[in-house]
Protein backbone atom coordinates (compact mmCIF):
# COMPACT_ATOMS: atom_id res chain seq x y z
CA UNK A 1 0.00 0.00 0.00
CA UNK A 2 1.61 3.38 -0.82
CA UNK A 3 2.70 5.16 2.54
CA UNK A 4 0.89 8.79 3.18
CA UNK A 5 -2.67 7.45 2.57
CA UNK A 6 -5.46 8.84 4.08
CA UNK A 7 -7.88 6.12 6.25
CA UNK A 8 -10.64 6.38 3.24
CA UNK A 9 -7.60 6.17 0.13
CA UNK A 10 -6.06 3.10 2.43
CA UNK A 11 -9.83 1.82 2.16
CA UNK A 12 -10.20 2.76 -1.76
CA UNK A 13 -6.85 1.24 -2.24
CA UNK A 14 -7.66 -2.51 -0.49
CA UNK A 15 -10.83 -2.32 -2.30
CA UNK A 16 -9.28 -1.83 -5.73
CA UNK A 17 -5.72 -4.57 -5.08
CA UNK A 18 -8.60 -7.18 -4.25
CA UNK A 19 -10.46 -6.33 -7.32
CA UNK A 20 -7.44 -6.54 -10.15
CA UNK A 21 -6.81 -10.35 -8.49
CA UNK A 22 -9.59 -11.04 -10.87
CA UNK A 23 -8.00 -9.67 -13.85
CA UNK A 24 -6.84 -12.41 -15.94
CA UNK A 25 -3.90 -12.43 -18.72
CA UNK A 26 -5.36 -11.41 -22.28
CA UNK A 27 -8.63 -9.79 -20.81
CA UNK A 28 -10.48 -7.08 -21.89
CA UNK A 29 -11.02 -4.91 -19.10
CA UNK A 30 -13.65 -2.12 -18.77
CA UNK A 31 -11.96 0.65 -16.46
CA UNK A 32 -13.87 2.58 -14.31
CA UNK A 33 -14.14 6.30 -13.25
CA UNK A 34 -13.29 7.99 -10.33
CA UNK A 35 -11.08 8.26 -7.44
CA UNK A 36 -11.27 4.97 -6.23
CA UNK A 37 -11.18 3.43 -9.55
CA UNK A 38 -8.29 4.97 -10.38
CA UNK A 39 -6.52 3.05 -7.50
CA UNK A 40 -7.67 0.06 -9.78
CA UNK A 41 -6.36 1.22 -12.95
CA UNK A 42 -3.18 2.16 -10.90
CA UNK A 43 -2.54 -1.29 -9.64
CA UNK A 44 -3.31 -2.72 -13.14
CA UNK A 45 -0.66 -0.52 -15.07
CA UNK A 46 1.80 -2.32 -11.88
CA UNK A 47 1.17 -5.37 -13.12
CA UNK A 48 1.34 -5.13 -16.85
CA UNK A 49 4.54 -3.18 -16.10
CA UNK A 50 6.09 -4.98 -13.73
CA UNK A 51 4.39 -8.56 -13.84
CA UNK A 52 4.01 -9.01 -17.58
CA UNK A 53 0.10 -9.08 -17.58
CA UNK A 54 -1.21 -8.63 -20.70
CA UNK A 55 -4.75 -7.14 -21.15
CA UNK A 56 -6.53 -3.90 -23.06
CA UNK A 57 -8.35 -1.37 -21.29
CA UNK A 58 -11.83 -0.01 -22.07
CA UNK A 59 -11.65 3.56 -19.85
CA UNK A 60 -14.96 4.96 -19.46
CA UNK A 61 -13.96 8.38 -19.44
CA UNK A 62 -11.58 10.77 -20.78
CA UNK A 63 -9.77 10.91 -17.47
CA UNK A 64 -9.46 7.43 -16.67
CA UNK A 65 -8.25 6.92 -20.46
CA UNK A 66 -5.25 9.68 -19.27
CA UNK A 67 -4.75 7.79 -16.53
CA UNK A 68 -4.21 4.00 -18.38
CA UNK A 69 -2.17 5.81 -20.81
CA UNK A 70 -0.03 6.85 -18.51
CA UNK A 71 0.67 3.95 -16.51
CA UNK A 72 0.79 1.94 -19.26
CA UNK A 73 -2.66 0.11 -19.88
CA UNK A 74 -3.39 -0.58 -23.67
CA UNK A 75 -5.91 1.36 -24.01
CA UNK A 76 -8.64 0.23 -27.09
CA UNK A 77 -12.67 1.52 -27.54
CA UNK A 78 -15.48 -0.27 -26.83
CA UNK A 79 -16.10 -0.71 -30.61
CA UNK A 80 -12.72 -2.47 -30.92
CA UNK A 81 -13.13 -4.78 -27.66
CA UNK A 82 -16.84 -5.32 -28.73
CA UNK A 83 -17.22 -7.83 -25.61
CA UNK A 84 -15.18 -7.48 -22.28
CA UNK A 85 -14.37 -9.99 -20.04
CA UNK A 86 -14.67 -7.91 -17.02
CA UNK A 87 -15.64 -4.06 -15.46
CA UNK A 88 -14.23 -2.75 -12.29
CA UNK A 89 -15.65 0.34 -11.35
CA UNK A 90 -16.57 2.48 -8.22
CA UNK A 91 -20.15 3.32 -6.77
CA UNK A 92 -21.87 5.98 -5.03
CA UNK A 93 -23.86 3.93 -3.56
CA UNK A 94 -25.00 0.25 -3.04
CA UNK A 95 -27.60 -1.72 -1.75
CA UNK A 96 -28.44 -5.30 -0.36
CA UNK A 97 -29.78 -6.70 -3.83
CA UNK A 98 -26.51 -4.86 -5.24
CA UNK A 99 -28.07 -2.27 -7.46
CA UNK A 100 -26.16 0.94 -7.54
CA UNK A 101 -26.78 4.98 -7.49
CA UNK A 102 -23.40 5.92 -10.03
CA UNK A 103 -22.59 8.99 -11.49
CA UNK A 104 -21.16 11.35 -8.64
CA UNK A 105 -18.38 11.83 -11.62
CA UNK A 106 -20.45 12.57 -14.21
CA UNK A 107 -19.63 9.43 -16.22
CA UNK A 108 -22.65 7.49 -15.61
CA UNK A 109 -23.41 6.70 -19.32
CA UNK A 110 -20.09 5.48 -20.25
CA UNK A 111 -20.00 3.43 -17.24
CA UNK A 112 -23.13 1.77 -17.98
CA UNK A 113 -22.81 1.27 -21.86
CA UNK A 114 -19.31 -0.53 -21.23
CA UNK A 115 -20.47 -2.28 -17.57
CA UNK A 116 -23.54 -3.73 -19.49
CA UNK A 117 -20.93 -4.91 -22.23
CA UNK A 118 -19.09 -7.38 -19.72
CA UNK A 119 -19.09 -10.78 -18.74
CA UNK A 120 -19.19 -9.58 -14.95
CA UNK A 121 -19.43 -5.87 -13.07
CA UNK A 122 -17.19 -5.87 -10.00
CA UNK A 123 -18.17 -2.69 -8.12
CA UNK A 124 -15.17 -1.37 -5.39
CA UNK A 125 -15.92 0.76 -2.72
CA UNK A 126 -15.79 1.38 1.35
CA UNK A 127 -18.31 0.75 3.83
CA UNK A 128 -19.59 4.24 3.74
CA UNK A 129 -21.63 3.69 0.24
CA UNK A 130 -23.27 0.97 1.97
CA UNK A 131 -27.11 2.29 2.08
CA UNK A 132 -30.45 -0.44 3.27
CA UNK A 133 -32.25 1.97 0.38
CA UNK A 134 -30.54 3.86 -2.70
CA UNK A 135 -31.64 7.48 -2.85
CA UNK A 136 -29.86 9.56 -0.06
CA UNK A 137 -26.66 10.39 -3.05
CA UNK A 138 -28.88 12.30 -5.58
CA UNK A 139 -29.36 10.36 -8.16
CA UNK A 140 -27.88 11.60 -11.48
CA UNK A 141 -29.45 11.78 -14.55
CA UNK A 142 -27.86 12.73 -18.05
CA UNK A 143 -29.74 14.94 -19.88
CA UNK A 144 -28.79 16.45 -23.38
CA UNK A 145 -28.83 20.47 -23.56
CA UNK A 146 -31.82 21.25 -25.88
CA UNK A 147 -34.77 21.97 -23.90
CA UNK A 148 -33.21 20.86 -20.55
CA UNK A 149 -35.20 23.32 -18.46
CA UNK A 150 -38.46 21.30 -20.10
CA UNK A 151 -36.83 17.94 -19.69
CA UNK A 152 -35.93 18.87 -15.86
CA UNK A 153 -39.77 19.98 -15.59
CA UNK A 154 -40.78 16.81 -16.80
CA UNK A 155 -38.25 14.79 -14.59
CA UNK A 156 -39.93 16.50 -11.58
CA UNK A 157 -43.70 15.96 -12.54
CA UNK A 158 -42.81 12.54 -13.63
CA UNK A 159 -41.27 12.25 -9.98
CA UNK A 160 -44.27 13.58 -8.11
CA UNK A 161 -46.11 10.28 -8.39
CA UNK A 162 -42.86 8.09 -7.95
CA UNK A 163 -42.22 6.28 -4.25
CA UNK A 164 -39.82 8.83 -3.46
CA UNK A 165 -39.33 10.76 -0.39
CA UNK A 166 -37.61 14.33 -1.97
CA UNK A 167 -38.24 15.63 -5.57
CA UNK A 168 -35.79 18.24 -5.31
CA UNK A 169 -33.33 18.79 -8.64
CA UNK A 170 -30.72 20.70 -9.67
CA UNK A 171 -28.87 21.37 -13.10
CA UNK A 172 -25.08 20.13 -11.85
CA UNK A 173 -22.42 22.87 -12.31
CA UNK A 174 -19.00 23.67 -12.78
CA UNK A 175 -18.51 26.78 -11.55
CA UNK A 176 -21.16 28.98 -13.02
CA UNK A 177 -21.80 27.04 -16.24
CA UNK A 178 -23.29 23.93 -16.66
CA UNK A 179 -21.37 20.64 -15.95
CA UNK A 180 -20.14 19.22 -19.40
CA UNK A 181 -20.08 15.15 -19.38
CA UNK A 182 -17.80 13.55 -21.58
CA UNK A 183 -21.00 13.46 -24.82
CA UNK A 184 -21.25 17.03 -24.21
CA UNK A 185 -24.90 16.90 -22.48
CA UNK A 186 -25.89 18.12 -18.87
CA UNK A 187 -26.59 16.43 -15.64
CA UNK A 188 -29.27 17.07 -13.57
CA UNK A 189 -28.90 15.81 -9.96
CA UNK A 190 -32.51 14.24 -8.00
CA UNK A 191 -32.47 14.83 -4.44
CA UNK A 192 -34.88 12.02 -3.67
CA UNK A 193 -33.23 11.00 0.40
CA UNK A 194 -35.30 7.74 -0.79
CA UNK A 195 -36.31 5.18 -3.77
CA UNK A 196 -38.74 2.71 -3.34
CA UNK A 197 -38.44 1.49 -6.57
CA UNK A 198 -35.33 1.61 -8.52
CA UNK A 199 -36.49 -0.70 -11.07
CA UNK A 200 -39.66 1.33 -12.08
CA UNK A 201 -37.75 4.42 -10.91
CA UNK A 202 -35.38 3.56 -14.06
CA UNK A 203 -37.39 2.41 -16.25
CA UNK A 204 -39.66 5.65 -16.44
CA UNK A 205 -36.65 7.99 -16.19
CA UNK A 206 -35.63 7.28 -19.73
CA UNK A 207 -38.79 7.25 -21.05
CA UNK A 208 -38.58 11.10 -20.67
CA UNK A 209 -37.73 12.39 -24.04
CA UNK A 210 -34.21 14.68 -23.32
CA UNK A 211 -32.98 12.05 -20.74
CA UNK A 212 -29.92 9.90 -21.84
CA UNK A 213 -29.60 8.17 -19.11
CA UNK A 214 -29.85 8.05 -15.24
CA UNK A 215 -27.09 6.30 -12.55
CA UNK A 216 -29.54 3.52 -11.29
CA UNK A 217 -27.34 0.48 -12.20
CA UNK A 218 -29.71 -2.43 -11.77
CA UNK A 219 -29.09 -6.27 -12.00
CA UNK A 220 -25.78 -4.81 -13.17
CA UNK A 221 -23.04 -5.38 -10.65
CA UNK A 222 -22.18 -9.03 -9.63
CA UNK A 223 -19.72 -8.28 -7.03
CA UNK A 224 -18.95 -5.48 -4.56
CA UNK A 225 -15.66 -5.58 -2.73
CA UNK A 226 -15.73 -3.28 0.19
CA UNK A 227 -12.57 -2.33 1.57
CA UNK A 228 -11.36 -1.13 5.32
CA UNK A 229 -8.71 1.55 6.50
CA UNK A 230 -6.71 -1.32 7.61
CA UNK A 231 -6.54 -3.20 4.54
CA UNK A 232 -9.30 -5.97 4.39
CA UNK A 233 -11.87 -6.31 2.10
CA UNK A 234 -15.23 -7.77 2.48
CA UNK A 235 -16.61 -9.62 -0.48
CA UNK A 236 -20.80 -9.32 -1.61
CA UNK A 237 -22.18 -11.26 -4.37
C1 LIG B 1 -18.32 8.38 -11.67
C2 LIG B 1 -18.82 7.36 -10.73
C3 LIG B 1 -17.89 6.96 -9.64
O1 LIG B 1 -17.66 5.60 -9.72
C4 LIG B 1 -18.51 7.30 -8.32
O2 LIG B 1 -18.84 8.68 -8.31
C5 LIG B 1 -17.59 6.96 -7.16
O3 LIG B 1 -16.47 7.79 -7.19
P1 LIG B 1 -15.34 7.71 -6.09
O4 LIG B 1 -14.68 6.40 -6.24
O5 LIG B 1 -14.44 8.87 -6.40
O6 LIG B 1 -16.01 7.85 -4.75
O7 LIG B 1 -19.91 6.85 -10.82
O8 LIG B 1 -19.31 8.74 -12.59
Amino acid sequence: MPAELSPIDKAKFAAARRAVDFVEDGMKVGLGTGSTAAWMVRCLGEMVREEGLSIVGVPTSTRTAELARQVGIKVVTLEEAKWLDLTIDGADEFDPELNLIKGGGGALLQEKIVATASDQMIVITDAAKEVAQLGAFPLPVEVVPFGWQTTRGLIEEMLSSMDVMGRQTALRLNGTQPFLTDEGNYIVDCHLKRIGNPRQLSLVLNQIPGVVENGLFIDICDKVIIGGADGTVELRD
